[in-house]
């Protein structure tokens, strides 16, 4: 589930919907990444333009080390001045650095996102999503049954009886809507949807037997499910709006500044800073939230390419974020705070909670954010900062996922919460000749 929520995630961001041959089609920034042998990289940022060389052999990823829990130091970050760090967890390994930004530069980012225009985060939206009148909808579902090609997989009875019991009950149907639908419903919610459908009668003691799903109008459940995510942001994995700021050597002289001030804290080479995502910044209403999920794609297949270095536009990529800062860009009323599910936690593992048969709840963080191992509130002008992939032991660069970073941002309950993402991409040992999408050097 929580690839899929990345999956649709980066489509939102990078149009993964395109063929390759559509790819081709369109001139493209970096048309020609060409290599020579292993240790050399040439890239062409133009196919004319004659290739410069790289020495990406010189490029080794660093984790800071975070000694314990609470463990404080102090760096310099910028010319004579200091900044503390707290070790803050360990799985992950996450530090806080209090007034990281200074007041004027939060609101300048803030007045930057506003200038460039913010637009609503589609994360969990399918194409599919609702649009239309229920009362209207569920009349003409009644007249028609059949399901839309991608949707036929709901027929099967056992999609949905995860336990293999022969019934449905209301946490099955709850699973259903969370991993198929990405609608996180209440436990509640389940016989009032039915009710609302008229197809109470379906239950028997809250469940629903094989004889009377074959007989049942599940188009009426999955059009509800999609009323509920269109209708009800509480319900989305992400309720927020978006925008993105470039950070290159063209960009806002603030920004670059900073830029400078993340080099010396992460002590990553210049070719990885450089290669960064650009700046995501995020605004949050009341109800805003993001429900748990991984900022970097667990992967079995490590040969899948990483987004940021997709220069054909495959479909199927991968997101490698090293590193997230994020920054507080203002103070929070009350709610949104950052949860980070299973920080240093010893009893659970993330692959228990990844189960695909468990109807994850803790993933819901407008339910159970103060549930979470560590919750960091939010603080104009902190940065946390934490590591998403290991090392490589091989090659020093972009390892396996840290499961351990699963986290989201809680409900704002008053007032509106700014944040900004800095996403430090890094390349695998089997892209280290291909360069980042966002490298503009
Ligand atoms: C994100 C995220 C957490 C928060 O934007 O990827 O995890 O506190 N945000 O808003
Ligand atoms: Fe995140």
């Amino acid at each position: 589930m929580v690839r899929s929520f990345l999956v649709i995630l980066f489509c939102a961001f990078f149009s993964c919907e395109g063929t390759s041959e559509d790819f081709e089609q369109k001139p493209k920034k970096f048309m020609k990444p060409c290599f020579n042998e292993d240790e050399l990289l040439n890239v062409c940022t133009d196919p004319i333009e004659i290739c410069h060389e790289e020495r990406t052999h010189e490029i080794k990823l660093v984790r800071i080390e975070g000694v314990k829990k609470g463990h404080v130091r102090w760096v310099e970050l910028e010319e004579r001045k200091n900044y503390k760090m707290i070790t803050r967890a360990l799985k992950p390994l996450l530090f806080e650095i209090p007034q990281f930004l200074s007041d004027e530069e939060c609101e300048h980012i803030i007045s930057l996102a506003k200038e460039s225009g913010l637009s609503m985060s589609i994360a969990g939206f399918d194409r599919a999503a609702y649009e239309g009148d229920l009362d209207e909808d569920m009349a003409e579902a009644d007249g028609n049954w059949t399901l839309d090609h991608d949707e036929r997989f709901a027929k099967g009875f056992f999609v949905w009886d995860v336990n293999k019991d022969g019934f449905i009950d209301a946490n099955e149907v709850r699973h259903f809507a969370q991993k198929r639908k990405l609608l996180f419903m209440r436990e509640n919610e389940v016989p009032a949807m039915f009710e609302r459908l008229e197809l109470s009668h379906a239950l028997e003691d809250g469940k629903i037997s094989r004889q009377v799903f074959a007989k049942l109008n599940i188009k009426k459940i999955l059009w509800y499910m999609d009323f509920l995510k269109e209708k009800s942001p509480r319900h989305r994995p992400r309720y927020s709006q978006q925008a993105w700021l470039r950070q290159d050597k063209n960009s806002d002289p603030i920004l670059r500044r900073l830029l400078e001030r993340i080099t010396r804290l992460t002590q990553l080479p210049d070719k990885v800073i450089q290669g960064g995502e650009w700046m995501q910044v995020v605004q949050y209403d009341p109800f805003g939230h993001y429900h748990g999920h991984l900022d970097s794609t667990p992967s079995k297949d490590p040969t899948i390419p990483c987004c940021h270095q997709n220069h054909f536009g495959k479909p199927d990529c991968r997101v490698c974020r090293f590193i997230t800062i994020l920054y507080y860009l203002n103070d929070v009323e009350e709610g949104g705070e950052t949860a980070f599910l299973i920080a240093d936690n010893t009893t659970i593992t993330p692959e228990e909670l990844e189960n695909e048969n468990a109807t994850t709840d803790e993933f819901n963080l407008s339910v159970n954010c103060h549930m979470a191992n560590l919750v960091v509130p939010p603080k104009k002008g902190t940065a946390i900062m934490w590591y998403n992939n290991f090392i490589d032991p091989d090659s020093g660069l972009l390892g396996s996922v840290d499961r351990y970073s699963l986290h989201g941002g809680c409900d704002v309950i008053k007032g509106e919460k700014w944040i900004a993402n800095n996403w430090l991409t890094a390349p695998t040992k089997y892209s280290r000749h291909i360069k980042s999408l966002y490298d503009t050097s």
